[in-house]
């Protein structure tokens, strides 16, 4: 098979490596990938949302099979396009990702369905939306543009003016441009996050080992929100308890309710989770792989990627098993300094080696120039480790990152701290 990958991040460096322990795979390529990438796979010099160049390179290139991995170009149609020319792909319509890319239509799905969310109210005006922060009367108040937003598009407000004035960099300003046009305005939940990456052909969904991100770009979950920091799995928080409820709660009633709607989903839907008091409530969906998720949970997975992708476009997972080993596994994300504002690139690594002889290095931010590995983006690579134990798989993945250096690089030092925590404890 001739498989295409769409993305260039870590999260596709770590589906391209699973992808080639697939006997049948011929040859990889990925749009427009990245310096980890380029050692087994051809890293093709088009856009991850140029839909119409990708639509090209795989009718001009015998591609059997497309994983389109990144969330603009699913939310632009690309699967449709290329379903249209006959190419096969792992990843949802257009009309499926307005899950991710619309939250006003993932919240009145959830409304309609009946599935646990934060309760919400939409508006498309920003005196309306004023009025009713002023009124609300419950702080923090969450305000979220309706499209994607870099996944800067939430913002927690702890007064109505901060709110205020997040809605006019929203709605007046169009900060997001027309994705901040509708506005979705939220309670504020608490309890533990869990992301849960799942497998789905629209009618059987099988949820991957559970993570948690760290999206915080400081210790203690202090600075901005960046694409996450480092990842661990599985998620202490997400008991067997939990999963159960989840389940009956939360991904079965959401597969029924797309297919209800006629837009079923295949391919990776992400629950983003929060344990509340009352039970696991959705934060998000996004039509997806996580990006660092993707960094611990393949590593984890025993059975084959690609078969259990493919089951997905054809409708047979339910046959398919798709079964994880019970270890634990931590990633922790090297980053260029002054990510996630500005920073600079072009910086040569070292230690990518010498840290790939005790755990998994996957890039993100690099590229290959005359030979050598260079930064060139915010978010560097992923140093993944996997053990027995939780306790383990954090040891390992900081002594191999300890071991990369580059200018100004940064890193959190406590990834998995709050989930050996809940071990403690329980
Ligand atoms: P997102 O960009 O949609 O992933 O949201 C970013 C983060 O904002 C989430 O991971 C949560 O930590 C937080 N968040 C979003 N919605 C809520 C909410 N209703 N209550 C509390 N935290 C939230
Ligand atoms: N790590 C969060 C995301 O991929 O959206």
């Amino acid at each position: 098979m001739r498989v295409l990958i769409v993305g260039g991040g870590g999260r596709e460096h770590a589906i391209a490596s699973k992808i080639a322990e697939n006997k049948t795979v011929e040859k990889i390529f990925v749009a427009p990938g990245n310096g980890g990438t380029a050692a087994f796979c051809e890293n093709i010099d088009i856009k991850a949302t140029d839909v119409g160049g990708v639509t090209r390179f795989c009718a001009e290139n015998r591609i059997d099979y497309a994983i389109v991995a990144q969330d603009d170009p699913l939310c632009l149609g690309m699967v449709d396009e290329l379903n249209k020319i006959g190419v096969k792909c792992f990843g949802p319509t257009k009309a499926a990702a307005r899950i991710e890319g619309s939250k006003v239509f993932a919240k009145q799905l959830m409304k309609k369905y009946g599935i646990p969310t934060a309760k919400y109210e939409v508006f498309d005006d920003f005196a309306s939306a004023s009025a009713y922060v002023q009124s609300a009367g419950f702080l923090p108040i969450v305000v979220k543009a309706d499209g994607l937003a870099l996944g800067k598009g939430v913002v927690i407000c702890e007064s109505a003016d901060e709110a205020i004035s997040a809605l006019k960099s929203m709605m007046v300003d169009e900060k997001f441009g027309s994705s901040g046009k509708r506005v979705v305005i939220e309670e504020f939940l608490t309890g533990p996050e869990v992301s849960v990456l799942s497998f789905t052909d629209g009618k059987t969904v099988k949820p991957m080992v559970s993570s948690m991100d760290h999206k915080r770009a400081l210790d203690g979950d202090r600075g901005l929100n960046t694409g996450g920091m480092g990842t661990v799995a599985p998620n202490p928080y997400y008991t067997e308890e939990v999963a159960q409820r989840a389940m009956n709660e939360i991904f079965l009633p959401t597969i029924e309710a797309m297919r209800a709607e006629n837009c079923p989903f295949t391919g990776c839907l992400y629950f983003g989770l929060m344990i509340t008091k009352d039970g696991p409530k959705v934060i998000e969906y996004n039509c997806r792989f996580g990006d660092p998720e993707t960094q611990v949970v393949l590593p984890l997975m025993k059975s084959d990627l690609l078969t259990v992708m493919l089951s997905t476009t054809n409708g047979t997972l339910d046959k398919t098993p798709v079964e994880f080993s019970s270890g634990s596994a931590c990633c922790v994300i090297l980053a260029s300094g002054g990510y996630p504002v500005s920073y600079k690139k072009g910086y040569e690594i070292d230690g990518i080696e010498e840290a790939e002889k005790t755990a998994r290095v996957f890039h993100a931010g690099t590229k290959l120039e005359g030979g050598k590995c260079v930064t060139s983006g915010g978010r560097v690579l992923g140093v993944t480790a996997t053990s027995q134990t939780l306790e383990g798989a954090v040891e390992k993945a900081y002594a191999a990152a300890e071991k990369i250096s580059f200018t100004d690089a940064f890193m959190r030092r406590d990834i998995g701290k709050r989930a050996l925590e809940y071990r403690k404890e329980a």
